[in-house]
Order: structure tokens, then sequence, then C-alpha cells
């Protein structure tokens, strides 16, 4: 399919089922103006992130890479009454961009971003015996989540669903030795979550001028 076609779809559903939101574009914005990197979800694959989380009933929300908290508000708008999104974020410098994001999207009281590499605060919530989470949504570092899938297992519970973002880098994943390190780890990753006893699992494709996906798992 030629990149202007895949294009075009994306944005003829953005304009069907995406509302224009200011806060949202002031978030990419000011993430832009920060020298954060453009790597968000669009805004398709961010409604969703909404409607999973909806239909979910989630009230604990997991996200592990949270960059300028694009993602972070569209899960925290979904959240139930009441509920949490915890986001795990490595540069500190993305934390600080994010934070001041979902305040003035009015769903700061409802986020905690914790600074580290999500491995280390993954095995901190693990000891701690946090509450299990409703929904996880895995988006940071690529060869990173072998182990994030792992860790993320250790806080989930029956039911629990687990999302993992750009697992497909254009096509890049159809090479058995691909050259990209992300299409590699992509790779890898994608062969142990289809083989994992632990999942039932999905990958959706993600339209854009790159064609992209995200798995979609639940926890037996
Ligand atoms: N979920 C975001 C995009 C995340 S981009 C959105 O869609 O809006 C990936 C993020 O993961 C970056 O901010 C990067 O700094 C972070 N990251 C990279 N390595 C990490 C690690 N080891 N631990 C935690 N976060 C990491
Ligand atoms: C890229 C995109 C992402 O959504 C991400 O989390 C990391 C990298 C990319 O296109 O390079
Ligand atoms: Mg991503």
């Amino acid at each position: 399919m030629n990149p202007d076609l895949r294009v075009q779809i994306e944005k003829y559903i953005e304009s069907l089922f995406v509302r224009p939101d200011a806060v949202l574009a002031q978030n990419i914005s000011d993430a832009d103006a920060a020298g954060l990197p453009p790597i968000q979800v669009a805004p398709n694959q961010g409604k969703l992130l909404y409607l999973l989380t909806k239909m979910c009933g989630a009230s604990r929300v997991l996200e592990i890479g949270t960059l300028g908290g694009y993602s972070t508000t569209w899960l925290a708008r979904a959240l139930l009454e009441g509920g949490m999104i915890t986001s795990l974020e490595l540069d500190q410098k993305h934390a600080d961009v994010a934070r001041k994001n979902v305040d003035r999207a009015g769903v700061g009281t409802r986020v905690t971003i914790h600074v580290g590499p999500a491995e280390q605060t993954l095995q901190r919530l693990i000891e701690q015996r946090v509450p299990t989470f409703d929904l996880i949504f895995i988006d940071a570092d690529k060869p990173g989540y072998p182990s994030y899938l792992d860790l993320s297992l250790q806080l989930s519970r029956p039911g629990t669903v687990i999302l993992a973002d750009n697992l497909i880098r254009d096509g890049g994943v159809l090479d058995a030795a691909p050259q990209e390190e992300n299409a590699r780890a992509a790779r890898a990753f994608n062969a142990m979550l289809a083989a994992d006893p632990r999942l039932e699992s999905i990958i959706i494709p993600v339209l854009g001028k790159k064609v992209d996906g995200m798995s979609i798992s639940i926890v037996k």
C-alpha cells in the first residue's frame, strides 16, 4: 500500500473519531520545544489506548515509557473514578515535561511518574507488593521488552491486559535477521509473545507514514 494512502486512511479515521484537543496539541508542541523526540503514539492509537482502558474498567494502569505524557494523558482520561496510572521513565527531563503536561490536562492527581531504569522500578514495585494492575502499556526501549513483560506478569492477575508498542517497524520484523536494532528486538519479542503460555495475544497494525503495530494480550 502506498504511504500516501496509508496516511490518508489514518487521517480519515482521525477526522471521524478523534476530536481536536488543544491540551493534547500543546502536549506535543511543548515536548517538541523541549527537544523530546516526536515518538508518542499517533492520535488514533491514543484513542485506542483510551477505549481499551475503558473496556477493561481499569482503575490501575502501569505505563513503561512516559516521554512527554501524551499516551499517559489518554490512559489517565479513561480510568475509572479514583483510578491511578503509574508511569516509568528513564529520563528526568522527559518526566519533567510529562508532569507539566499531565497537570495542565487536569489528570495530574491520577499520575505518578517514577524516574529511573524501568527494570529497577518494576523490581521495586514487585518487592513492595503493590496491588496488581488492570492494564499495562509497554513502550520504552525495545531491547528491554522481554524483561518488562516478565516483570509485568508479576504485577498482573488473570485478565490483566498487556499492550506493547512498535512491534512491526515498517515491516522490518519480516526480515529473519533485521539490520535495525529496534526491528531485531521487536522480532524476537513477537516470537516470545506468540509462544508465551501465560498469555493470549495478537498484534494489530498501526498505519501511518510508516506501518507499525501494537500487541494486545490478556493474562490467562
Ligand atoms: N508512551 C509515550 C512514548 C514513549 S517513548 C507516548 O506514546 O506518548 C519511549 C520512552 O521510554 C522515552 O521517553 C525514553 O526516555 C524511555 N526509556 C528508554 N529507556 C528506558 C528505560 N530503560 N527505562 C524507562 N524508560 C526508558
Ligand atoms: C519509535 C517510536 C515509538 O513509538 C517508540 O516508542 C520508540 C521509537 C520510533 O519510531 O523510532
Ligand atoms: Mg511507541
